[in-house]
């Protein structure tokens, strides 16, 4: 009885290549091996890194690979050696690594880790467990981790600095989100802008990262926030979460930045960029006000020509500041903001537009590229 040390066969997505829909497949996950541990998957969502990955301009990417960072679950069983989870208790896997003894994860400064030191592009890596080897097999073939969290697969192996154990009550079809696109805007507004009360903000970019970070604004206290998008259908939605204003930079005529100068005597305090390319990091940049004016960098602007800064704007008094995974340091951070949820601090609702069962991952693909979901959440 019990697959504990036993392989199990489940179903996955594979993505067998680049820019080709998502095979569903029965795949082959091995038991965990020494701090490792294996989580059954009961709810995952999808983000736009996801997609990314699948770009053809994203060549460095390795196939096939099981995708997929927002994801929850129940562990199954553990490896030897671990000693901060058990069969049965509920987890989110983490993309961000926490070891608890590098001198990254020892200071306060970062949620940054050793372990992703050694990669130079940690968007794109872990793509094997740390003896080298994947877990997972499928027709015969190995299939290649990603983030070190591949949710996309009913049954997953992390490592065991790669997970949070959160509250036994939490309802983790609206925890998966915490896995990524929440903490990321959340934490970014909390943890690296530092927004504070009575400020003035700007939120470029309205998919689940930069409502989560507009929420972030509103429980920082901010009294202003202006949401900007180039897609107005995401408006309704932002104002419900508080955005006081909505700007469509494709219907103005002029910059957007310019506008938002107008409008705030000056520019903003903090500007977050949740959209992820050149265009909206200079917008974001330019729109803060000389002085004290933070932006942060929260989207990923991958094949993107990157940000273009004059020295000027920063000698003015301007600061640039960005983080990957809200600057959460996921295994101490994550349960917090569980047991948060479950207080009601902040509602996680809102960013589910839609609930599918796993198999229709490439239409939850579709509403994600068509900008019809926030997020879609699957379920096994
Ligand atoms: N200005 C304003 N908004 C823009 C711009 C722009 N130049 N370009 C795109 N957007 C908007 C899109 O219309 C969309 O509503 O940004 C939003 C991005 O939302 P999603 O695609 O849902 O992405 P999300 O999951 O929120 O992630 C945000 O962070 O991790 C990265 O790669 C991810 O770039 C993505 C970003
Ligand atoms: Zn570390």
């Amino acid at each position: 009885m019990g697959t504990k040390g036993k392989v199990i066969k489940c179903k996955a997505a594979i993505a067998w290549e680049a820019n080709k829909p998502l095979c569903i497949e029965e795949v082959e996950v091995a038991p965990p091996k020494a701090h490792e541990v294996r989580i059954q998957i009961i709810a995952t969502a999808l983000c736009h890194s996801d997609a990314h990955i699948l770009h053809p301009k994203f060549t460095k990417a390795l196939f096939p690979v099981i995708l997929g960072h927002e994801g929850a679950g129940i562990v199954e069983s553990v490896g030897p050696g671990v000693t901060n989870c058990k069969p049965g208790d509920k987890v989110i896997p983490l993309y961000m690594p926490q070891c608890k003894k590098c001198k990254f994860c020892l200071s306060p400064l970062t949620n940054f880790c050793a372990k992703l030191s050694q990669f130079k592009d940690p968007i794109i890596q872990q793509e094997v467990m740390e003896d080298k080897t994947s877990r997972f097999t499928c027709k015969g073939k190995p299939v290649y981790h990603f983030l070190g969290t591949s949710t996309f697969s009913q049954y997953t192996v992390v490592s065991d600095t790669n997970l949070a154990k959160i509250d036994d009550d939490a309802n983790l079809e609206r925890v998966c989100l915490l896995g990524c696109g929440f903490s990321t805007g959340y934490g970014a507004a909390i943890n690296t802008a530092k927004v504070t009360p009575g400020s003035t903000c700007a939120i470029f970019g309205l998919g689940g990262v930069g409502l989560s970070a507009l929420i972030g604004c509103k429980v920082a206290g901010a009294s202003r926030i202006i949401a900007v998008d180039i897609n107005s259908e995401k408006f309704a939605k932002a104002k419900a979460l508080g955005a006081t204003d909505c700007l469509n930079p494709r219907d103005l005529q002029k910059p957007v930045q310019e506008v938002i100068i107008d409008m705030t005597g000056g520019g903003v305090d903090f500007a977050l960029d949740c959209a992820g390319g050149s265009e909206a990091m200079k917008a974001a940049l330019d729109c803060t006000t000389v002085g004290w004016g933070s932006c942060t960098l929260i989207g990923v602007a991958i094949g993107d020509k990157g940000l273009t800064v004059s020295p000027i704007e920063i000698l003015m008094g301007r600061t640039i500041n960005g983080t990957l995974f809200g600057g959460c340091k996921g295994r101490d951070s994550i349960p917090k903001l569980v047991t948060d949820y479950k207080n009601k601090k902040f509602n996680l609702d809102a960013l589910v537009t839609h609930t599918l069962p796993f198999d229709k991952i490439n239409e939850a693909f579709d509403l994600m590229h068509q900008g019809k979901s926030i997020r879609t959440v699957l379920t096994f």
